[in-house]
């Protein structure tokens, strides 16, 4: 297969390209960070790269191939600490490189996907219940998660898949600025290979680690008052 992989340069998406090369694919690892991505090829032979910053619409590459699977991964996730004077600039990055940069990749790259092949967006389990300081995070990703759910609908008739991923705390630099407890953290390898298990099986959704993502599915099932009190004491 031919994929494509967006933020493989650390973390979650760095495991993916990984995990996949060794797997006998050609796997496309896109970063915007061209030591980091010279770093990742001298891995694996079935690595090739494409440097540019997903949020400049006009950088994002031509493909000369068409593409078995599309990963969209990349993302970054800022608090809002202070939502009374709301940063609207911050909101705005968040947005950009979580929710658009996805959107400048499906009009560029989606019809480049081959009959029977699969879209992937990485959401995450915020995406499932209002949390505290997540207002930008939360955000975008509840809307990628509505994205891929009605890309699902509408990209049936073309014969493409559509996965959405749910991870749950999984340590990478994203999460290693974090200064509260993340339950149930786990390390980006066993990541990856949920998210490459789930794919194989042909899933719409992966959720994990599954009893976090089974609890918070559990909270947003009570009255949302009982939730915003609870909520609020994680403040
Ligand atoms: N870690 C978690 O607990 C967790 C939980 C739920 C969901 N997720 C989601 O999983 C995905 C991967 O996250 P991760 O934890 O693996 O984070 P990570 O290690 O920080 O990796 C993020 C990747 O996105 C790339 N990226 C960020 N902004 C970019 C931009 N403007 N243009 C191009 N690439 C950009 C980064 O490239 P640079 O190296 O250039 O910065 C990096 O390769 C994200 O969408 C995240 O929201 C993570």
């Amino acid at each position: 297969m031919r994929i494509m992989i967006t933020g493989a340069t650390s973390g979650i998406g760095y495991q993916l390209a990984l995990a996949y090369a060794r797997q006998g694919h050609q796997v496309i690892a896109c970063g915007r960070n061209q030591a980091k991505l010279d770093q990742l090829i001298t891995q694996n032979l079935n690595i090739t790269s494409l440097c540019f910053d997903l949020t400049e619409y006009q950088d994002f590459p031509d493909l000369r191939e068409p593409l078995d699977m599309l990963i969209f991964n990349a993302g970054d996730c800022e608090y809002i600490d202070d939502s009374l004077n709301f940063d609207a600039k911050m909101f705005e990055r968040v947005i950009n490189i979580n929710l658009i940069s996805v959107a400048y990749g499906l009009e560029k790259w989606l019809k480049h996907i081959n009959k029977s092949g699969r879209l992937v967006l990485v959401s995450s389990s915020a995406a499932l219940l209002p949390l505290p300081r997540a207002e930008a995070y939360g955000t975008s990703k509840a809307g990628l998660t509505y994205l891929g759910r009605t890309l699902a609908v509408s990209l049936k008739e073309h014969e493409i898949s559509v996965t959405t991923v749910h991870p749950g705390f999984v340590d990478t630099p994203l999460t290693q600025k974090n200064n509260f407890p993340m339950p149930m953290l786990i390390n980006s390898k066993e990541a990856a290979i949920k998210i490459t298990q789930g794919i194989e099986k042909g899933k719409s959704e992966i959720n994990f680690p599954l009893v976090f993502v089974l609890l918070m599915k559990c909270f947003s099932f009570l009255p949302l008052s009982i939730w915003q009190r609870l909520a609020s004491r994680m403040v």
